[in-house]
């Protein structure tokens, strides 16, 4: 293993999309965001300076982060941001990952430009457990803003309204032919015929997740949040924001057509602040020199069909298919007994307006998501210094779960219970504990699926259904066999999931949704993890050029 070094420099730059000109925030002026590329074992040592003039952090998504907690990079979770003419050296090594993640800003809405691929390559010499790819493709699913995305969320956190949508989704950054003025803006993969290619797909979209299909072809799954699945065909998948899946195409070796399009378009159950159109790209066979190929003419691309805009079957079908291998090379390591289990409500409620204000949520109301009823206030400091250095007085409270929360029918339309208070109050694990969560989604104001995200950790899903958990009798029909693993679950639209993590690694971690206006609105919490007794489980004292607020 070695330590690859990337510098990342956050500048702005004029983009245009949709004959608009905007100017956005990116990396080394590349928009998506440029590759990491590294292989399991190494270490990556990333300079980020910033020379914009907004606050910025960069998150890995999906690295666990071993002993390297400060790395992590949610603002005023991990760190401070890092400020205008600032720098701050991310140094972490890769244990025990390969596959596909991707790195994101982690504030305010940021990372609407800000993201980009982290492909994790196996370990020299460590063959893949699928058929070895003729070449990798990254695939980025994102959305475009004709204007600054930071605008669009401040303005719903004042008026307590819900944010205006995006005005594309983009696939590496292109809207595709769909939209107007976008023809020349489609991203073109060629490939040849009779190839195996891996497609390495990231939902870096805001608010959305996708369906996802290509025109006349099947993919294999083979890999979800960086670690590796057990096989299976489809020609349609669903991708939450946060999560990545890797497939297989295999080119055909003849076709009428020579051009398919890969298109994309929501999973929407929720109420209705989403963009329901279709995002294209095209695959196009490099047409090889016979006679009878050179004369054959260009067809127009063919489309694929995807699932209906709610079609929580689908979904639901789709993601409870994934099984991790849970072979001798790859074993699933499910936690053999719990200590601690942990039921939590997830959903969109509500806050009082203000006085002399008026507001635009629910019945004058300001829109709030809560864990339990508590919408997540972020300190003002990193909540990860406070903790090190022992003084998190006003900074956060660890009674959370305080009581177990006033049962209800989480999957009626109760109006009592819309309220939600803001608190900074963190979940407190001694090393080692074996937790169990169970998540409810909430249809206060409607049934929605809400992409989970936890820091620090991949969890085992061993569970998932519709309607209210049962405590009685849905946990005899959990699988801990062959679990998928990863670190990003979409929480059932009216319904439940449950998953298994180790608490294994010390720090500060965020739990949220991966919609960023359920985020900004509260849906979030922390979980501290506590330093073991042995020297290799304690988190090591800050880097010294660690941001300040
Ligand atoms: Cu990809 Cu806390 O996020």
């Amino acid at each position: 293993s070695i330590t690859r070094h990337y510098k990342f420099e956050i500048k702005l730059k004029n983009v245009t999309r949709l004959c608009n000109t905007t100017s956005i925030l990116t990396v080394n002026g590349k928009f998506p965001g440029p590759r990491i590329v590294a292989r399991e074992g190494d270490r990556l040592v990333v300079k980020v300076v910033n020379h914009s003039p907004k606050n910025i952090s960069i998150h890995w998504h999906g690295i666990r982060q071993l002993q390297t907690g400060w790395y992590d990079g949610p603002s005023y979770i991990t760190q401070c941001p890092i400020q205008t003419n600032q720098s701050y050296v991310y140094n972490f090594t890769i244990v025990g990952q390969r596959g596909t993640l991707f790195w994101h800003a982690h504030i305010s809405w940021l990372r609407a430009t800000l993201y980009g691929p982290i492909i994790i390559l196996p370990k020299l010499g460590v063959p893949y457990p699928f058929p070895k790819p003729y070449k990798q493709v990254p695939i980025l699913f994102g959305e475009w803003f004709h204007v600054d995305p930071d605008e669009i969320i401040n303005q719903s956190l004042q008026t307590g309204g819900g944010p205006n949508v995006s005005d594309a989704y983009t696939i590496n950054g292109l809207p595709g032919q769909f939209y107007n003025c976008s023809a020349k803006d489609t991203y073109k993969l060629k490939v040849k015929p009779r190839k195996t290619y891996l497609l390495r797909l990231i939902n870096a979209a805001l608010n959305d997740e996708l369906f996802v299909s290509i025109a006349n072809h099947t993919v294999t799954v083979v890999e979800v949040d960086a670690t590796y699945v057990k096989p299976f065909e489809t020609d349609k998948l669903l991708i939450t924001p946060g999560q990545t899946t890797n497939v297989l195409l295999k080119t055909k070796p003849d076709f009428p057509n020579s051009t398919f399009f890969i298109a994309a378009r929501p999973y929407a159950t929720g109420m209705g602040t989403f963009d329901n159109s279709t995002v294209t790209a095209i695959i196009e066979y490099e047409i090889e020199s016979s006679p009878t190929h050179t004369i054959k003419k260009q067809l127009p691309p063919l489309n694929p069909i995807l699932p209906a805009l709610n079609d929580t079957p689908f979904a639901f079908n789709f993601s409870t298919r994934l099984r991790s291998l849970a072979s001798l090379e790859y074993p699933a390591n499910v936690p053999q007994k719990v200590d601690k289990r942990f039921f939590f409500t997830v959903g969109l409620g509500t806050n009082p307006c203000p006085k002399n204000q008026t507001c635009q949520g629910p019945n004058g109301t300001k829109f709030a998501a809560s864990v339990n009823n508590i919408s997540f206030a972020f300190p003002t400091t990193a909540m990860l210094q406070s903790y090190f250095f022992r003084n998190s007085n006003g900074v956060y409270s660890t009674d959370f779960p305080s009581q177990p929360i006033i049962p209800f029918d989480y999957t009626g339309t109760p109006s009592n219970n819309t309220m939600v208070i803001n608190g900074t109050k963190v979940v407190v694990l001694p090393f080692n504990t074996s937790v169990e969560v169970v998540l409810q989604d909430t249809s206060i104001l409607g049934n929605e699926s809400h992409p989970l995200h936890l820091h620090g950790y991949n969890f085992y899903v061993i569970g998932s259904g519709f309607g209210n958990f049962d405590p009685n009798n849905d946990p005899a029909k959990f699988n801990v066999v062959d679990p998928v693993e990863r670190n990003t679950i979409g929480v059932p639209s009216g319904g439940w999931v449950a998953f298994q993590f180790l608490a294994d690694n010390p720090g500060v971690w965020l739990m949220h949704c991966h919609f960023d206006v359920h985020l900004s609105w509260g849906l979030r919490m922390a979980w501290i993890v506590l330093d073991g007794n042995l020297p290799n489980q304690k988190l090591p004292p800050p880097p010294s050029d660690l941001p300040k607020c």
